[in-house]
């Protein structure tokens, strides 16, 4: 059977009336940015872009408050000039930018807003380890002529599309417009993502969970009495054994997830209380949400559906327990019999 294209499948997907021309083209203009991506962090030390982003002797510094890595420069430079070239179908808002860029004058408004984590697992780039790029579609509200950071802040269910690549062994983009979660896998010498995966399925149980446990004295009680009795195994309440992996890697333990099964948390934790966990909402949480929840897996922050979270801020964080249905919902138990 000849093997099938993210583009022919795009079209395939238009013609069933899952997707419009300009959110098919948006989609192809995120994976050409992926592509380009994928050779920068392919070269690795070879093509100068490893390590921090040093500006008049000191550190650049996100609207995170992280030390930028010269990869999540670039990659969002990639990504927005990809959107540029595409014709400036959305306006943008990313992690690695303080505010959302608007579609310039010159251009007719797009009816979409693109969100993305340009480069996710920076900690993982300099030690040559698989990290992604994650992204997020939402509509531009009627009406709206210029799209202000207050036009993006929508619940993750009103997201018309969310994926990720990552670049890994192989580079995989996952996408979901709503009708499934489906994984393409770049053949390099075509240029082309090629369809390897369609219809992937999140096992509803798990015996693997995926978490950065030496935050454990920090977190809430409910979150520190479901994973002392996870790691208590066959003998504790669970019942079986459990493996453990932590990539940190947001889109890679998430593909692994995806893959084969499994619960991936970050909880909330009193090391920042100010903040709501680690994770951000609208480019890492949601669009990850979309994806499992797409593929019969589910996504909570602990307490309710991460989907249905309505947004205050741009750079919101959000705690995250994504993957196997009924891991969820065990790990959301903990904490709802807390409350
Ligand atoms: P980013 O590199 O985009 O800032 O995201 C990193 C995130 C996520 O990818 C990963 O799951 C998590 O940070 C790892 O956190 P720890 O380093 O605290 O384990
Ligand atoms: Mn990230
Ligand atoms: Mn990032
Ligand atoms: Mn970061």
């Amino acid at each position: 059977m000849s093997s099938i294209s993210l583009t022919r499948f795009l079209i395939e997907e238009e013609r069933a009336g899952h997707v419009n021309p300009d959110l098919r083209l948006l989609i192809e203009v995120v994976a050409r940015a992926c592509k380009s991506i994928s050779v920068a962090v392919g070269k690795g030390a070879l093509g100068g872009v490893l390590g921090d982003v040093i500006a008049s002797g000191a550190a650049s510094i996100n609207v995170q408050g992280e030390a930028q890595k010269k990869l999540d420069v670039l990659s969002n430079e990639i990504l927005l000039e990809a959107n540029a070239w595409g014709g400036h179908l959305a306006a943008c808002a990313s992690e690695e930018m303080d505010h959302s860029q608007p579609i310039p004058d010159a251009f007719p408004r797009g009816a979409y807003l693109l969100l993305f984590d340009p480069l996710d697992g920076s900690s993982n780039i300099d030690v040559n380890v698989s990290v992604g790029t994650i992204f997020s579609v939402l509509r531009c509200p009627e009406g709206v002529e210029q799209a202000g950071d207050e036009h993006f802040l929508q619940p993750g269910r009103e997201q018309v599309a969310a994926g990720y690549c990552i670049y890994g062994p192989s580079t995989m983009l996952v996408l979901t417009i709503g009708h499934g979660t489906h994984a393409f896998t770049l053949d390099r010498e075509q240029g082309s993502f090629v369809l390897t995966q369609k219809g992937m399925r999140v096992p509803e149980e798990t015996k693997e969970f995926a978490i950065n446990v030496s935050n454990q004295r920090h977190w809430e009680a409910p979150m520190q009495r479901y994973v002392s009795d996870l790691l208590a195994g066959k003998e504790g309440p669970r019942g079986k054994d459990f493996n453990m992996r932590w990539i940190a890697s947001m889109v890679a333990d998430v593909h692994r997830i995806l893959t084969r099964g499994g619960i991936f948390i970050y909880p909330w934790d009193r090391k920042d209380p100010g903040k709501a966990g680690k994770l951000r909402l609208m480019y890492e949480a949601n669009p990850m949400a979309m994806l499992v929840e797409q593929a019969g897996g589910a996504a909570s922050n602990g307490r309710e559906r991460i989907m249905d979270i309505a947004p205050s801020q741009l750079h919101q964080r959000v705690p995250v327990f994504l993957g196997s249905k009924k891991e969820v919902a065990e790990a959301t138990r903990y904490h709802l019999e807390h409350d």
